[in-house]
């Protein structure tokens, strides 16, 4: 039986201390890219070097849509896959009480030297919520 390429990479991840939904988030990559007519971009780099980019479409202080761009790690992609959908369709002040507990509660396990991975990801999406509302009167 031929082993595809994601299988081998699952395997990977699971051994290295994945759980299932935070492979799946990895492997998806479903909010991973731009928004062209976004109405905020920002952008954070993270103790490890790696950088995030956040697009956000926002409409009546409700975040529509987010994509990130990442250069990191499985545990970055994933863990800002999994905080889009947390944030999607919220109000900008709920979106701001997610957290990172949240995150590594929908990813289920990831390993614990990835833990600050979910904290750029989460750092990432709040610096660009702050900018938007301080470039749109508060
Ligand atoms: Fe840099 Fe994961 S090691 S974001």
């Amino acid at each position: 039986m031929q082993i595809s390429s994601s299988d081998a990479e699952r395997k990977m991840l699971t051994d290295a201390g994945y759980a299932d939904p935070a492979i799946d988030y990895y492997l998806e990559k479903k909010h991973i890219g731009h928004i062209s007519n976004a109405d905020q971009i920002s952008e954070k780099v993270g103790s490890c070097g790696d950088i995030m980019k956040v697009y956000l479409k926002v409409e009546n202080d409700t975040i529509q849509d987010v994509k990130y761009e990442i250069t990191g790690c499985a545990g970055a992609i994933s863990a800002a896959m999994a905080a889009v959908d947390l944030v999607k369709g919220k109000k900008l002040n709920d979106a701001m009480n997610m957290n990172d507990g949240d995150v590594f509660k929908v990813l289920q396990n990831i390993p614990e030297k990835k833990h600050h991975c979910i904290q750029l990801a989460v750092k990432t999406l709040h610096k660009g919520i702050e900018e938007y509302k301080s470039s749109n009167g508060g």
